[in-house]
């Protein structure tokens, strides 16, 4: 497409929870045009496409190298992100999240490069997002906040955006769900969203994060929907480790104080769980016909995140992580 001295060249051919293979075919395309600047317009996974695009089409390498922290060591093309879901807050984040397929395994890139040099976020773009989508995208904004804030790396200037995401996300993700037209709840999400993006280059996520990619490489289960499923189940694991943290992020939540910490939290699951279950999340794996036997084998995929496992509050073992898959399994 040609007009006023600018040629484009439009790529809408972006799955769902992108690979590595879909990636090298986008960018053998990109690498043919050469482009000045990259826009990404869609949701997490268009966006991360982007990301690496603009990264890496002037490179001769495979993007597999640059998968760990810190890896890539420049970006010289212009980018932006405009989101339509509100989720992943991948237009103001240091990630760019593919599967691997060659190990089954959910990896990211990691690197200030590419932090995009603009983000347009518009919350009319998420008018459109149909119920199902609204709420896992929802709940995985909130899970961004949620471990940033609970979590070994935690910085008090990351605890603004953390607690604030929480309260516009449980505040509005409901009405969001069921009144999709809803611009003012619309816009409270859109917001908490980028506030969870915001907390993904200091802090990031922990062992939430961990835990669903699994769901996502072997079953390709949409990311949000995958830490909705885990969610109160890690939490109840970690609580005993940071119960003052818990009980603030309940009080975000909206819940009333209790006499203890430990009450308080557990009150703010009880308020994750009752949001999950309005806004039509459904109750456990075994719902989603994710096998039992697959538990072993995902604990196994989980302990292999240590990027973000070595974030969460609370030291998790493999023993762990498969009483935790059981929990998420039959809850
Ligand atoms: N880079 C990061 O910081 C970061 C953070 C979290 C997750 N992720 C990654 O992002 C991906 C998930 O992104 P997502 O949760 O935004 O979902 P998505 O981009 O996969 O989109 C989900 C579905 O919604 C549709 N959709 C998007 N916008 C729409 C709109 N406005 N109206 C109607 N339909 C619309 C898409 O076509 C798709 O079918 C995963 O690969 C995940 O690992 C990245
Ligand atoms: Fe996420």
């Amino acid at each position: 497409m040609q007009a006023k001295g600018i040629t484009v060249s439009i790529n809408t051919d972006i799955p769902p929870e992108p690979g590595v293979l879909d990636f090298n075919r986008i960018v053998a395309e990109a690498r043919k045009f050469g482009p000045d600047g990259v826009i990404g317009f869609g949701g997490g996974s268009v966006l991360d496409i982007a990301k690496l695009v603009a990264a890496l089409h002037d490179r001769p390498e495979p993007v597999n190298i640059f998968f760990g922290i810190g890896l890539l060591p420049e970006r010289r093309t212009y980018l932006v992100c405009i989101p339509t879901t509100a989720g992943t807050g991948s237009e103001v984040s240091p990630n760019a999240i593919l599967l691997d397929e060659s190990e089954q395994l959910k990896k990211g890139v990691i690197s200030p490069w590419l932090v995009p040099d603009a983000a347009y976020v518009d919350p009319l773009f998420t008018l459109s997002v149909p119920p199902a989508v609204t709420a896992a995208t929802g709940i995985d904004a909130m899970v961004h906040c949620i471990e940033a804030y609970a979590n070994r790396f935690a910085h008090p200037m990351v605890d603004v955006f953390a607690l604030e995401g929480i309260r516009l996300i449980s505040a509005n993700l409901q009405r969001t769900v069921e009144h999709g037209q809803d611009i003012e709840a619309r816009t409270a999400v859109a917001l908490g969203s980028l506030y969870g993006g915001m907390c993904l280059g200091p802090v990031n996520t922990a062992a939430v994060h961990a835990l669903a990619y699994p769901l996502g490489s072997e079953f390709h289960m949409a990311h949000g929907l995958s830490n909705a499923l885990l969610l109160t189940h890690v939490l109840r694991f970690n609580l005993p480790a940071a119960p003052r943290r818990y009980a603030e992020i309940a009080i975000a939540l909206g819940v009333a104080p209790e006499p203890t910490d430990i009450a308080t939290a557990e009150a703010g699951l009880a308020r994750i769980e009752q949001l999950c279950a309005a806004c039509g999340i459904p109750r456990n794996l075994a719902a989603c016909n994710v096998p039992e036997s697959a538990i072993p084998r995902m604990a196994a995929a989980a302990m292999k995140v240590t990027r973000l496992l070595k974030n969460n509050p609370r030291e998790l073992t493999f023993a762990d992580a498969e009483t935790i898959y059981r929990q998420a399994f039959q809850a």
